[in-house]
């Protein structure tokens, strides 16, 4: 699982960390992946950290027992590319099969079990903008060719992160020369085990998936899992208030004189008075919401919110946002970690 690179498209949430473990519907990005690669079966984890706070990334996931696997990691450092943290863990993987998940992509269904079957594979995705990712054309049901952000089109079928290696992908790695963006790609190396006559097999995911580059796909992908995963557990107390539907209520959260609309998560220690929550949204832990609407949203742990209509916002680990007495319009905001906004 690589837990690397830089997130730049995701600062300001990501100067103070790694954009994998940033939370949405309640666990951090790279969690989802994890667990639904432990689902196919598969008990043994590499983490590839970067230089963006890896501490964290070791504090989260510790050894794994926790999630019912063993985890080591190992430190890339800069980012050389997806190619290059996969060679470093060459040592580590000796000549087993494995498979490679980047730590910011979310899949919304479970992994096809062809993924563990033996050889190559990938899976791929329709995608509207094929140029942001690594594609894949198709001839005769093979995979005849891939391309890394390819300007002219030559397909829509995207390049989802998460791959299924044998150990010959070393061999590929070895032969490639830095690209234009200075990194050895993986969609060169895969590129190479087709030239060389080695079957790279795929399966299309019809359903969505995305790489959480852009605070867009971040809302986007909160969305879809609280769609398909929200439960309503309730173990918050609720005082003076309607909780409709899917509404996820962590343990010593308090909804007082409120209305909230699932699917929603709300995690622990948190507070929700005189406020709406529709649906869409996760709050993270020890946050306070007051006097305010929040709608298809992020909100990190311990952000206070006060007096303000919020829809469409990323709000970081403790932001404070709140609106002075007076003004009453809406907001559209991504604040990172520790800022304080207050609108007059
Ligand atoms: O999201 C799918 C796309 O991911 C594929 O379609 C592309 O073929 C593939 O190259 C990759 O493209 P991105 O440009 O989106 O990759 P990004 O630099 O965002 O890195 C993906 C993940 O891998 C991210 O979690 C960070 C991690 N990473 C990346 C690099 C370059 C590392 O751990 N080390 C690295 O050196």
């Amino acid at each position: 699982m690589l837990h690397g690179g830089q997130g730049t498209r995701l600062r300001p949430i990501t100067h103070t960390g790694s954009k994998q473990l940033i939370k949405i519907a309640g666990k951090p990005v790279s969690r989802w992946m994890l667990e639904k690669i432990r689902d196919l079966g598969i008990e043994e984890f590499i983490i590839v950290l970067g230089e963006n706070d890896p501490r964290s990334v070791i504090d989260y996931y510790g050894d794994g027992s926790a999630l019912g696997v063993r985890i080591k990691y190992l430190y890339q450092g800069k980012a050389r590319g997806i190619a290059d943290a996969i060679y470093r863990c060459r040592g580590m993987v000796g000549e087993n099969e494995f498979i490679v998940a980047l730590g910011d992509n979310v899949l919304i269904d479970p992994i096809p079990a062809r993924m563990v079957e033996a050889g190559n594979s990938v899976l791929l995705a329709r995608v509207r903008d094929p140029s942001r990712f690594g594609v894949a054309v198709i001839s005769e049901d093979r995979i005849v060719k891939m391309v890394e952000k390819p300007k002219e089109f030559i397909s829509d079928l995207a390049l989802v992160g998460i791959y299924k290696f044998s150990s010959e992908i070393f061999q590929e790695i070895s032969k490639l020369r830095p690209s234009a963006r200075g990194e050895l790609e993986i969609t060169e190396a895969i590129q190479g085990l087709i030239q060389d006559g080695f079957d790279v097999n795929y399966e299309v995911v019809g359903n969505w998936w995305k790489d959480t580059g852009t605070p867009e796909d971040l809302l986007e992908a909160n969305m879809y899992l609280l769609d398909a995963y929200a439960q309503r557990y309730i173990s918050g107390s609720i005082v003076d208030s309607e909780v409709l539907g899917r509404v996820y209520l962590g343990q010593g959260s308090r909804i007082i004189n409120s209305k909230v609309i699932g699917p929603c998560f709300i995690g622990e220690n948190t507070t929700v008075a005189d406020s709406t929550v529709e649906p869409f949204c996760s709050i993270g832990d020890g946050a306070s919401i007051e006097r305010s609407n929040l709608s298809y949203s992020l909100v990190m742990d311990g952000a206070r919110i006060s007096r303000v209509s919020l829809t469409r916002s990323i709000i970081g680990k403790n932001v404070k946002l709140e609106r002075a007495e007076g003004s009453e319009k809406g907001v559209n905001a991504v604040l990172g970690e520790n800022s304080t906004v207050i609108l007059r």
